[in-house]
């Protein structure tokens, strides 16, 4: 007890020591920043505020640097420039402020990881913190010390293109894995010089763009805002985020990069935010556009007020703050808090102490570490969807392969969307990764038979259905080129490009078993190749070292553990479709009555009256969480430590889950509940809790998840978040649909 009892105050020493500490050298940095105001001139704050794009000649930039007039440069990548600029700043400008350079190294600087969704599917923060990890050390070789990600935008569409870059449809996912990629891209202390300043994007709503167009009108009550779209933002600052990017779009009205509900009440007063907010690329200028402001005085008066603290790309700020503050349009309050925000982040990344890039004497860009690290992450991120009759992994019996399709060795389209300085020729692809490992064990037969996704030249479809034939099995690389997926490249048809689909069918008439490996930047509609394949891989686009991924899961080197982080629809009439809706009071029932089975001349009243469509029923092709392994897992003997909790308390849930397979295996255990009554009603199932759980063949383990009340709390109509007393359910699982089941109590 004694002994406890002085650990305990130990304990409490350091953590007030190190708190202390903290709070210092947090005082310490306000103070120098008041220092620096009380020396600014005008002009020289309004430069904080200012973000050019490098076109990479210094001369071009020399005197406004003199001048103090820039803040940060986006897109310079090249050392020296970046030195040579930084010179500038610190030599000939009168208070030597830093310059912060950007980039947006969204999922790998040089080594590629798999894309954001695919990141997500791995359901491992570990794996999501080392991409993040990886990007920044690579990154900061060459002196970029802000990345514009992580992506945190929910999406419930998959025609939005930028759903590559989200990390899915649910708030809780998002918010574990935003936050790991947030610690992996800041490191321990921003201060280190491999340490990059993360940037929540994109703030707020721009996922829910009508119909999945980019830079769509949003409109979002604020429930669903609350519930939904910020929850992963939240983390983000809780995980110490250092700067936010408004977002393109307008929310019910008001665009973001305008919007002082979100950029102060929610941002700053609700959440203490303390770093800077960017806008996106000229989004203050297209405030103008959006019928928001009359013109560009408007446009900057409004973004400052809101409490948009740097300007990216137009000189909207630059031109007219100084008349806005003198009218008293704009307070000189609101322009130093502004550029406090921004020096802040700037001391403490340490660029007034160390303003210069060091070149590495043994770079880390491509090293073995950052590969393996990459080849892992994609090889956790793969989803098998299929696998009729166990024909993954291939073995010894398989003595010939054919391997088709367009994207079997596309080494730029399978490193996806946003890969600014990924090179292609570090690539490994997965029809070279096969030779290397294979080749002397296996003939491989290689037809791409289309040259790129879209190819709609069929002629050599008869060269794929002959290898076919010569084959024991074929594997087919099918999906998108990385340029159909990411900003601007939103789709309204989700299918295979092109003529693909049409080569499934024609290759299943060499009645060979069919692997379908696809890669892709967002979920596909492949109902029909689903049901002609034997087995479905889903690779998404995933990096420099996604060949030997697939190659080790193919082949049984690696078990496929991946679970989908988004719905996927059967059709694209089926969207918005996601696991967390509501249940309607007419909910789908089992036995839906679908178009095919309505005889001519059925009389209205002989239809079912419930939530679905008549020609693609009420589920999606595969729900939120699914993912098959080459081993199996089963549930067993849910438990809870309770059934009746008052509020505040906890619960715990466990249950027994078995390897009942082969082969040893992650599985990731998942699990939701569902509030059965609420003053405003509560979705059907809610994910809020997942582990990823290695296990032995035959070997079982009792899985725990703690819930606590406020785990169960929800935005009411007050705009408060409240646990409300009643029956909620609870299941443990493999997805969102499948699982144990139980229910508990929360008492009045
Ligand atoms: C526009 C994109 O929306 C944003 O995500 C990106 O960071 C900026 N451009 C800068 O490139």
């Amino acid at each position: 007890m004694k002994a406890n009892l002085i650990i305990a105050i130990g304990t409490f020493s350091i953590l007030t020591i190190g708190c202390t500490r903290q709070q210092e050298k947090e005082a310490k940095i306000e103070e120098k920043i008041d220092a620096l105001l009380k020396q600014m001139t005008f002009e020289e704050k309004i430069g904080q505020m200012s973000q050019l794009n490098s076109n990479g000649n210094v001369a071009d930039y020399k005197e406004l640097i003199k001048a103090g007039k820039i803040g940060s440069f986006l897109n310079e990548i090249n050392p020296a420039t970046i030195n040579e600029m930084q010179r500038i700043a610190m030599e000939e400008s009168r208070l030597k402020i830093p310059i912060l350079f950007a980039r947006d190294v969204i999922h790998g600087f040089k080594t590629i990881f798999p894309i954001p969704l695919a990141q997500a599917a791995t359901w491992n923060p570990l794996i999501v913190e080392e991409g993040g990890r990886v990007a920044a050390v690579e990154a900061t070789e060459v002196g970029i010390r802000w990345t514009f990600a992580p992506m945190l935008d929910i999406t419930r569409d998959p025609r939005w293109g930028r759903i590559a870059e989200s990390l899915g449809e649910d708030p809780y996912l998002a918010s574990v894995l935003g936050a790991a990629m947030v610690r992996g891209f800041q490191g321990n202390d921003l201060a280190e010089p491999t340490s990059m300043a993360a940037c929540m994007k994109h703030f707020a709503g721009y996922g829910f763009v009508e119909g999945g167009r980019d830079y769509n009108t949003t409109m979002i009550p604020e429930v669903v805002l609350r519930e939904v779209v910020l929850p992963p933002f939240k983390a983000a600052v809780d995980a110490g985020v250092a700067t936010a990017m408004s977002s393109f779009n307008e929310i019910n009205g008001v665009p973001s990069t305008g919007n002082s509900f979100l950029l102060r009440k929610v941002l700053r007063e609700e959440w203490n935010f303390k770093g800077f907010v960017v806008s996106d690329w000229a989004s203050v200028a297209e405030m103008i556009v959006h019928g928001y402001c009359a013109d560009e005085k408007e446009a900057a008066m409004k973004a400052a007020n809101a409490g948009l603290d740097m300007e990216m790309v137009t000189p909207l700020y630059a031109k007219h703050l100084d008349s806005l503050v003198k009218e008293g349009k704009v307070s000189m309050k609101t322009i130093d808090e502004a550029v406090r925000n921004i020096l802040r982040i700037k001391f403490k990344l340490g660029l007034f102490d160390n303003p210069y890039v060091k070149i590495p004497q043994t770079s880390k860009i491509y090293s073995k570490s950052h590969l393996a690290a990459a080849k892992e992450a994609a090889i956790q991120s793969a989803v098998l969807l299929k696998n009729e009759k166990n024909l993954l992994p291939l073995g010894n019996q398989v003595k010939s392969i054919a391997i088709i399709g367009p994207l079997a060795d596309a080494p730029s389209d399978q490193l996806g969307t946003w890969t600014l300085d990924g090179d292609k020729n570090y690539t490994q692809t997965p029809l070279k990764a096969i030779q290397a490992e294979y080749s002397n064990k296996l003939n491989i037969i290689y037809e791409p038979t289309l040259g790129y996704s879209r190819d709609i030249d069929g002629s050599n479809f008869s060269k794929a259905v002959a290898a076919a034939r010569r084959a024991d099995v074929v594997l087919m690389f099918l999906g998108e080129e990385s340029i159909l997926s990411g900003e601007a490249r939103c789709r309204a048809e989700i299918n295979l490009p092109g003529i693909q689909s049409q080569l499934v069918e024609e290759v299943k008439k060499a009645g060979k078993p069919i692997v379908l490996i696809i890669m892709a930047g967002r979920p596909l509609t492949i109902e029909k190749e689903c049901i002609l394949a034997d087995a479905v891989l889903y690779a998404w686009h995933p990096g420099t070292m996604g060949g030997p991924a697939i190659a080790d899961l193919l082949f049984g080197k690696a078990v496929p553990s991946g679970k989908l982080p988004v719905t996927f629809p059967k059709t694209v009439g089926q969207i918005p479709i996601y696991y967390n809706h509501k249940n309607t009071g007419r909910p789908p029932h089992e036995n839906l009555q679908l178009i095919g089975s309505i005889p001519p001349g059925a009389k209205q009243l002989t239809m079912g009256y419930v939530s679905y469509y008549l020609d693609a029923g009420a589920d999606p092709l595969f729900p939120f969480g699914y993912g098959l392994s080459y081993t199996t897992f089963e549930y067993t003997n849910l438990q809870l430590s309770k059934t009746e909790l008052n509020n505040p308390d906890e619960i715990t849930v466990t249950c027994q889950l078995k390897n009942t397979g082969k082969y040893e295996a992650d599985e990731i255990v998942q699990l939701y509940v569902r509030d059965r009554v609420g003053s405003l009603t509560r979705p059907v199932k809610e994910l809020k809790g997942f582990q990823r759980i290695r296990l032995k063949p035959q070997e079982s383990k009792t899985v725990t998840f703690t819930l606590k009340t406020e785990d169960l709390a929800f935005w009411n109509a007050d705009m408060k978040k409240v646990t409300e007393p009643g029956d909620f359910d609870v299941w443990i699982g493999p997805n969102s649909k499948d699982g144990l089941k139980g229910s508990f109590k929360v008492l009045p």
